[in-house]
């Protein structure tokens, strides 16, 4: 028996049929079995001629105890049944199934119509990519290469992989991180990992410097996720340099840092316009009730969404959040709970001198704004000063924070309290026993959050707590 590889690939027709039912004829095959299949991953045609439907691509690996010749008639077979019509000297045209042998043990053949390895499988993304999800570690037995090595040259080739002088591994798909992470844990080391959307600056980085001294290996994701953004003018004007990102990763401790595309992230899964349809968006549960979850529309289910399959993707033992974004935590951590993930630590917010929390929203504030928006620090305070001075009323408690907010040209949202272990869409009407004190406010086109933790000793830090599964 030898393990071999096989692409699978379709760009005509019910795709997902067509898909289904190769493997469906693949596991009836004689003296073969299927090992692992991959997702399904959404590629542009490459070649070809113009006006090509997208190709849904995956891979297959099975221990087989067919030779390469037996197998690969099997292969044809299964492409004509599902109505592949192979024409003489094209190969490149829309196909109903493609079926392709890229690897068959150490087999080395260069005979008519059977070439192996697959000459042009470790030249293909859409090839690598998928491979690496289910055997990153198999040898194309020509070049010597493992999928992953393999993918990694490709990448350094095209430009699309840019390591830094660092050591931080930069991948650009979910595919290429999953398969780094599966070899990390595969070696036993723990990863700590932290999602952002880029723009980095030193509240992330502090999260990073975290996650890499209680971890063997720090990862983080860097990707502006669509599905979290209720104003399409805040999604395209966020930052996005991932080469800048990761030469400050480096520094800070990261091991592997990687991006990715909304396809890469749910492939296959988009509708036919891009977006992801309503019905796969997770609910946010209850935590995602008030303030942000009611300013923001879809905000937390689309953060849900992302977070759960970022830990998906990087099954990491521990997750680092910011407390910057108070009701996310919350969120986050009732979904890995919810869904078994991992334990979220959640760091104190870090911020510039003024007490303005830092955000990468914040450069798109001018100096003159900038300095205004450190009020809202001083509202903050102003709350905490009222709670030590033993004020246990929300509506005071939020009527300091408005006092100090009314002095200002901020445009508030919401500045509130509530219990931060007992998250309620309202201000808690009876008084109470812990207080978060919470902000939204907009200055010119930028909107802030921010919030502090009301009862804790003066000097003190806010929760640092571990929790979840
Ligand atoms: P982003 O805003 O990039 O933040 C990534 C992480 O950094 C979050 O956990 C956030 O709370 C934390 N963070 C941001 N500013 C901080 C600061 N000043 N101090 C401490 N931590 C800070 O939050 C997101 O991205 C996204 O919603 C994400 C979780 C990545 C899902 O898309």
């Amino acid at each position: 028996m030898v393990l071999a590889a096989i692409a699978v690939g379709t760009n005509l027709g019910d795709r997902r049929v067509h898909l289904e039912r190769a493997l469906e004829a693949l596991r009836a095959l004689p003296r073969t079995r299927i090992r692992a299949v991959s997702s399904w991953h959404e590629t542009e045609p490459v070649g070809g001629p113009p006006g090509q439907g997208r190709y849904l691509n995956g891979a297959v690996l099975v221990e087989t105890g067919l030779a390469p010749r037996e197998l690969l008639d099997e292969l044809l077979a299964i492409e004509s049944a599902e109505g592949r019509v192979r024409v003489a000297g094209r190969r490149d045209g829309p196909r109903t199934l493609d079926l392709d042998l890229l690897v068959h043990g150490a087999a080395v053949v260069e005979e008519p119509g059977l070439v192996l390895p697959h000459p042009r499988a470790e030249e293909r993304p859409f090839v690598l990519e998928p491979l690496a999800e289910i055997a990153p570690d198999l040898r194309f037995p020509r070049s010597g290469l493992n999928v992953l090595e393999a993918l990694a040259r490709l990448r350094a080739s095209v430009g699309g992989r840019r390591g830094s002088a660092d050591g931080t591994v930069a991948l650009s798909s979910p595919a290429e991180a999953r398969a780094w992470c599966g070899h990390a844990r595969a070696r036993g080391a723990r990863i700590g990992f932290v999602p952002t959307m880029g723009a980095l600056h030193e509240g992330h980085l502090e999260l990073v410097r975290r996650a890499a001294r209680e971890n063997d290996a720090a990862v983080v994701s860097v990707f502006v996720n669509p599905l979290q953004f209720d104003e399409k003018s805040d999604f395209e004007r966020y930052p996005r340099d991932f080469a800048a990102d990761v030469a400050l990763l480096g520094p800070a401790g990261c091991g592997m840092a990687f991006t990715g595309t909304l396809a890469g992230f749910f492939p296959g899964e988009l509708a036919a316009d891009g977006s992801l349809p309503a019905a796969k968006l997770l609910d946010p549960g209850t935590a995602a009730l008030g303030l942000e979850g009611a300013f923001r529309a879809g905000h937390f289910a689309g953060v849900a969404t992302i977070v759960d399959r970022l830990f998906e993707v990087v099954t990491p033992h521990v997750a680092y959040f910011g407390e910057k974004d108070f009701q996310q935590t919350l969120v986050v951590r009732d979904l890995s709970r919810r869904r078994g993930a991992p334990p979220i630590v959640v760091c104190p917010t870090s911020r510039e001198a003024s007490g303005l929390a830092r955000s990468s929203r914040n450069e798109r504030l001018s100096p003159t704004e900038r300095a205004e928006a450190a009020v809202i620090f001083r509202a903050l305070s102003s709350a905490r000063a009222a709670w030590r001075a033993g004020e246990r009323r929300a509506a005071m408690l939020s009527g300091a924070l408005r006092t100090v907010l009314s002095g200002s040209t901020l445009r508030v949202e919401y500045a509130t309290v509530r219990d931060p272990e007992q998250w309620t869409a309202d201000e808690p009407a009876t008084p109470l026993l812990r207080a978060q004190a919470l902000v939204a406010a907009r200055l010119g086109a930028v909107r802030l959050i921010d919030n502090l933790r009301l009862d804790v000793p003066d000097g003190g830090v806010p929760g640092d707590e571990v929790g979840g599964s």
